[in-house]
């Protein structure tokens, strides 16, 4: 393979910057041509491509965001749509592809790959971690520090004043960034879309616990767990207690990427990038146990994401 191209598309993560320049520098190595796709599938249709060189990704390790920008480009799901992204990339000569998103851009990277036979691998990039086949997805780690940084921070203030906070974080339908963040900061409750809960016994625990002199609790939750209003109101009616919400939101998705977000880029991007050299099939490049693996598109969409419900269950005896 002598011409590749990169993009990012979806909600942008901590690191795909990182991710872009190892893909590039990668590819450079390999004495393969490589492209920047701008604006996700929304540039890939509009043919907006340029290629890059070394000091194209320069000074970008450290940035948060993604400096090819991203796009939410819902009209690309029709097959006629597609087709024009795969003229822009024919007219380049592009035979192989690296997407970075989530699980939408992966559905686009397998259609790309199954209708009109070009090259796509598949690098997890999202904050939500809300992939099955792979173990961590590209910003998660920096998102969830970030995460924390907010709690320690309310920590301060609410334990000061003896209150119960509230903090609603991202992720979508995924619970991961809440328990994660949660556990690490010391939650008290933990409120996932993936488990159910019942305010009447986190109400009733609240009273309980400050029978036992505990004045100040935290309340992480996650945005598909539901109505943060409701969810307020309701513990109101049955403590008395107002609850003081925070909604951290955008701030969490920006940011510096951390150690493990580059290292995960680079791993990410080599593998990918060796696999198109190889000429191997279209891929979801993941990491499992610590080892990174690639599997087919449609075995990364089947696999149930395990969500770990007896750390989420911790949360109530490590918060007594
Ligand atoms: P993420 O990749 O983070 O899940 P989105 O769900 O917004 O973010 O998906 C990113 C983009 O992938 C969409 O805007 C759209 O262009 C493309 N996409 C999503 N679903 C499909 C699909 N079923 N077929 C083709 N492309 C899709
Ligand atoms: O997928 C990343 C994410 O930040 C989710 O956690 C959140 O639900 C969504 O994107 C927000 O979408 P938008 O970018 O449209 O604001
Ligand atoms: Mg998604």
């Amino acid at each position: 393979m002598k011409k590749i191209a990169v993009l990012t598309s979806g909600g942008d993560s901590p690191g795909m910057n990182a991710c872009i320049r190892a893909v590039v520098r990668t590819a450079l190595f390999h004495n393969i041509d490589v492209y920047g796709v701008e604006r996700g599938y929304e540039g890939l249709i509009n043919g907006e491509i340029t290629r890059l060189n070394h000091r194209s990704v320069s000074d970008i390790i450290h940035k948060g965001g993604t400096f090819l920008k991203t796009s939410r480009c819902p009209e690309f799901k029709d097959l006629e749509v597609q087709k024009r992204g795969v003229y822009a990339l024919s007219a380049y000569g592009i035979e192989g592809l690296v997407v970075i998103g989530g699980d939408g851009t992966f559905r686009g990277a397998k259609s790309l790959s199954d209708n009109f036979g070009i090259k796509v691998m598949g690098i997890p990039g999202t904050i939500d971690n809300d992939l099955a086949y792979t173990d961590y997805t590209l910003g998660f780690d920096t998102t969830v520090n970030t995460v924390l940084w907010a709690i320690n921070n309310l920590r301060d203030t609410m334990h000061s004043h003896d209150r119960v906070s509230l903090l609603e974080v991202m992720g979508r339908h995924s619970g991961d960034i809440a328990l994660y963040s949660g556990i690490a900061g010391g939650a008290e409750y933990i409120l996932v879309p993936e488990v159910p809960y019942d305010l009447d016994e986190i109400a009733s625990s609240i009273r309980k616990s400050s029978l036992r002199g505990k004045t100040s609790n935290t309340i992480v939750l996650a945005e598909g767990a539901g109505d943060r209003e409701e969810i307020v109101q309701k513990l109101k009616e049955k403590t008395g207690i107002n609850v003081k919400v925070t909604v951290l939101g955008y701030i969490q998705r920006g940011g510096s990427p951390n150690m493990a977000d580059r290292v995960l880029a680079a791993k990410f991007a080599i593998k990918a990038v060796e696999m198109l050299k190889n000429g191997e099939n279209s891929s979801a490049i993941g990491i499992k146990n610590n080892k990174i693996i690639a599997v087919d598109f449609e075995k990364a969409f089947s696999e149930k994401k395990e969500f770990d419900k007896e750390l989420l269950e911790s949360a109530r005896i490590l918060g007594l």
